[in-house]
């Protein structure tokens, strides 16, 4: 049968926390043609350990390229007009791998990932007037479990593997990014060992002003230098796709290998948020509200991270983004299904909650990992209280869904003290925002409209659209008048804002007792 001619197409890898994904685009609609996913293990060695296996993440990525381009060939596109590939992923999650073998040292420290909390706790005491910011002036972060260098310490002090390879001069350190086009283009034979400015961003090593690796940092966590990848723009030409035996495709050979951006930089990008003030929102395991701040970072007073948002070539300048990240959204999900067995499917709390319409006064704090933005509170515990007789598995599901919601408003209203002008509605993307109803409830604790694009998978679109756009492959044009339209949904506010403000209130007498529940 006739092949069907579409013009140029690109495709990105979106390596999340729960998935791995390849999708593929047309360039010049931004349509979404075909897709794969391939859910991600996670494992809990000890209470607060989070792990993922580095080679089953590669292994996903490799069967998400092959199963794609299998449902293209079967749609009749031709896979050869694919003109370039993105790379998006979770962020901070830490790797080591020996670059004469290739094989990972340890496996990969999830971002969310606890094991690291006494060191944060004995580092921040050994600050001047115990400050968790101090290193906030150059790389905009507190000193928390969540970023990279603590990780990565832990990795060099407890892997006797890992802290031989660093002598040795065989380390490489990467984020998830790093080891995926390290892999992709030829690993142990000549692979590109890089990042871009946003998951540097996000290792604590880096610094947001000069865009490079610092050297002070470097010193302060003790970490050779030579172990980092080089830093480079997100949009540009990495390498190349090397032929690999794992993947049965070899169509893929020689395309460029030209995006990269941590998933949160992606949405914003594939949202199309390239104006100052503009935000999204995106639910995936954790939740991540950025506002574009322009190419000047803005310090936070509220709790908020400020990190580079996109560099979008190499002479481009780098936009910055304040950030509040939430460590559990998406997770307390898959905690309900797998932990309690109150659900057997995702979409099965949907279906609960709205049994019932209402937590019947029951609150429930996921601070699974800690409490992230606003509060920074490695300690904190989840904790679910207003229980009575009464309360049943419907009531506890709507609760959860709540408390993604009042989470978002805590980063929302720090946003809007930040800024000084409040958001006027709220650019939603990820997975959870298929559920209607909590996308409703989330109109209704926030008090302004949400709005939803038709095609979900805004993350992939944009580490798309920054490989499209890259210097040599330039099959995707960034500027605005290019821009296709995009189609959305809305859900407007339905309960007064009273109702709102007395239930956001009675979240946070939860979220305090999340903090102190030992004392
Ligand atoms: O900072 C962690 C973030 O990048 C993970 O994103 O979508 O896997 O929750 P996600």
């Amino acid at each position: 049968s006739e092949r069907i001619v579409l013009g140029p197409l690109v495709a990105a890898v979106d390596q999340g926390t729960s998935s791995t994904r390849f999708l593929v685009f047309n360039a010049k609609t931004a349509e979404l043609l075909s897709h794969h996913q391939v859910e991600i293990k996670q494992s809990f060695p000890k209470e607060g350990w989070v792990e993922e296996d580095p080679k089953e993440i590669l292994q996903s990525v490799y069967e998400c390229m092959d199963r794609t381009c299998e449902k293209l060939t079967q749609l009749n596109i031709d896979i050869s007009n694919i003109k370039a590939i993105g790379v998006t992923n979770q962020r901070e999650t830490t790797l080591v791998w020996d670059k004469e073998t290739g094989e990972p040292l340890y496996n990969a420290i999830v971002w969310l990932d606890l094991r690291t909390q006494s060191t944060v706790e004995r580092l921040i005491n050994k600050t001047p007037g115990r400050n968790k910011n101090h290193l906030k002036h150059k790389t905009g972060l507190p000193i928390s479990t969540y970023f990279s260098a603590v990780k990565l310490r832990w990795l060099m002090d407890n892997v006797p593997e890992v802290h031989k390879a660093v002598l040795s001069h065989r380390a490489m350190f990467g984020t998830v990014d790093s080891w995926i086009i390290w892999c992709l283009t030829g690993g142990k034979k000549g692979g590109v060992h890089c990042t871009d400015v946003t998951n540097a961003s996000r290792t604590m090593l880096f610094n947001i002003h000069t865009l490079a690796w610092d050297p002070d940092l470097c010193k302060y966590f003790d970490i050779p230098m030579e172990i980092l990848p080089s830093v480079r723009s997100s949009s540009e030409i990495y390498g190349l796709m090397k032929i690999c035996s794992s993947l049965k495709s070899g169509s893929l050979t020689g395309i460029p290998i030209s995006g990269c951006l941590g998933d949160q930089s992606a949405a914003l990008v594939g949202q199309m948020c390239f104006q100052d003030g503009q935000a999204k929102n995106t639910y995936g395991t954790g939740c991540f509200l950025l506002r574009n701040t322009g190419t000047k970072p803005v310090m936070s007073d509220h709790g908020l991270l400020t990190t580079v948002a996109y560099k979008l070539g190499r002479d481009k300048p780098a936009f910055y983004a304040l950030e509040g990240s939430v460590a559990i959204a998406g997770a307390v999900v898959r905690w309900l299904k797998d932990n309690l067995g109150i659900i057997h499917a995702d979409t099965d709390l949907e279906k609960l909650a709205a049994a019932v319409g209402t937590s019947y006064g029951c609150y429930f704090v996921p601070a699974f990992s800690g409490l992230y933005a606003p509060y920074w509170e490695p300690s904190a515990r989840g904790i679910i209280c207003g229980l009575t007789q009464f309360t049943n598995r419907s009531h506890l599901a709507f609760a959860a869904l709540e408390a993604v919601c009042f989470q978002v408003r805590e980063l929302m209203d720090a946003m809007n003290q930040d800024s000084g002008i409040p958001l006027s509605q709220l650019q939603v993307d990820g997975g959870m925002t298929s559920n209607r109803l909590l996308m409703q409830l989330q109109a209704d604790i926030l008090c302004i409209p949400v709005v939803k694009p038709s095609m979900p998978e805004t993350t992939a679109l944009g580490a798309a659209m920054a490989a499209g756009a890259a210097e040599g492959v330039s099959v995707w044009s960034l500027s605005p008048e290019d821009l296709t339209e995009v189609t959305s949904e809305k859900f407007d506010p339905q309960i007064n804002p009273e109702e709102s403000e007395f239930r956001y209130a009675r979240w946070k007498k939860a979220v305090q007792k999340s903090m102190n529940w030992e004392t």
